[in-house]
């Protein structure tokens, strides 16, 4: 299966991807990475690894529409299978949900529905929660919301602060990602009754 796969930050989440798509008998191929931003690690982690990258400001546009527009034809360029939004950091908005919406998954550090949005990690602490973790979802046109795929349990220890509490889920969310997206690879998977098979083109 061909995965585009979004990033924001330093990638971790795609690294993981880029070493499971190593191995032949995982049935995926990560063919581009995007970006909303320059200069972050997550593009570096692509160019090493050599896949092709693309970077769609929201300010290089006249407002979030076009932007959107804009980043669903980058996408739609490396013909993707399935497209993973893996510490993205901006909401994907109507033209691009018509066209990936129910092939697109989102990693989110929190038990969803808890703690939506930007700072999973720092609400669970703020909260006080004992145990936290990580959802995989499939996109829908709400804040992390949408069909949950995959979710993984993560304690939060006494000491914990921001920090190694999302360091500790992220390690928990690597093998959340690889695991549930080389199942949907593999074997496809089913959103709201309807089964998905990704196709099954080589990489
Ligand atoms: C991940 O925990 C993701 O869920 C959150 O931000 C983090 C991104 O980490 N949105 P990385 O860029 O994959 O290292």
């Amino acid at each position: 299966a061909r995965l585009v796969v979004l990033v924001s930050g330093s990638g971790t989440n795609l690294q993981a991807l880029l070493d499971a798509c190593t191995d032949p008998a995982y049935g995926a191929e990560v063919v581009a990475v995007g970006a909303d931003r320059d200069g972050i690690e997550g593009l570096a982690r692509a160019e090493r690894a050599g896949v092709p990258t693309f970077v769609e400001r929201v300010g290089d546009h006249d407002d979030r529409a076009a932007w959107d527009a804009a980043l669903s034809e980058a996408v739609a360029a490396h013909e993707p299978d399935l497209v993973v939004l893996a510490g993205f950091m901006k909401l994907v908005g109507p033209a691009f949900l018509g066209r990936f919406g129910g092939r697109t998954v989102n990693t989110h550090p929190a038990l969803s529905p808890s703690f939506p949005g930007m700072s999973g990690p720092a609400d669970a602490l703020a909260y006080g929660v004992k145990v936290t973790g990580c959802t995989l979802f499939v996109v829908d046109e709400g804040v992390d919301t949408g069909q949950i795929v995959a979710q993984v349990a993560v304690p939060v220890e006494d000491d914990d602060d921001v920090a190694s509490l999302h360091e500790r889920i992220k390690t928990a969310e690597r093998a959340m990602l690889v695991d549930a997206v080389g199942v949907m690879a593999r074997d496809g998977f089913s959103v709201e009754g309807r089964r998905v098979r990704l196709g099954s083109r080589p990489g």
